[in-house]
């Protein structure tokens, strides 16, 4: 299920950022610099808002992953969304459902009408899980992001709010 980041989730982040090889460029820097950087982490993303909006992503009663809509912009109804899993919680679909059900909390709750998200092109199986999703592919921006000495160019995805439904189940959200 999709639910708010509880302070008491601190846990299951470190466990998730430890086990990992690949989520150091998804999390902000102070997550991976030590336990009260994480402690930081998780009351930013257990306030909701009113920019960011995370949802924890929990599985079997531990948190998993999370997917967000952050930057939201009221005026134009627009958001930038984003999501990863622990690795052990991949390859079954989860973070396809997780992003599908978060676009129904934006456009629903938040009352937005664009949703942007955008993944390197070396990253198929976020694009997997966007196209699933419903967020259709728009263009790559040319080397937009920059780890370490590399810059990646970076495919973005929208959707719409009258865009077609995906075939996803959705998770409940409580
Ligand atoms: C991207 C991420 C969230 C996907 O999580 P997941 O739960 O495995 O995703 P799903 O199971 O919903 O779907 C993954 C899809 O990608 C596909 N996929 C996975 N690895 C792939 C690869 N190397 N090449 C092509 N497709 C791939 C899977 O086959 C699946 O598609 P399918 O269901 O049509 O077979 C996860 O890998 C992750 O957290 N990665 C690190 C963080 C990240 O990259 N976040 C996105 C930033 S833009």
């Amino acid at each position: 299920m999709l639910r708010r980041w509880l302070p008491a989730d601190v846990g299951d982040l470190a466990d998730a950022l430890l086990g990992s090889t690949d989520l150091d460029r998804q999390v902000p820097a102070a997550a991976l610099a030590g336990p009260q950087g994480r402690i930081d982490v998780v009351e930013t993303m257990a306030a909701w808002g009113p920019a960011d909006h995370y949802l924890a992503v929990e599985l079997d009663g531990r948190v998993v992953g999370t997917v967000a809509a952050c930057a939201v912009e009221h005026r134009h109804g627009t958001a930038w969304i984003s999501y990863w899993l622990a690795e052990p919680a991949r390859g079954q679909g989860l973070a396809t459902r997780a992003l599908a059900t978060m676009a129904v909390v934006a456009f629903d709750e938040l009352g937005l009408h664009r949703l942007e998200l955008g993944h390197r092109v070396d990253n198929p199986a976020s694009c997997a899980v966007a196209r699933r999703a419903g967020f259709l592919a728009e263009g790559v921006e040319r080397e937009k992001l920059r780890y370490g000495d590399r810059r990646f160019d970076v495919e973005t995805h929208a959707r719409l709010r009258g865009d077609p439904l995906p075939l996803v189940d959705l998770l409940p959200v409580r």
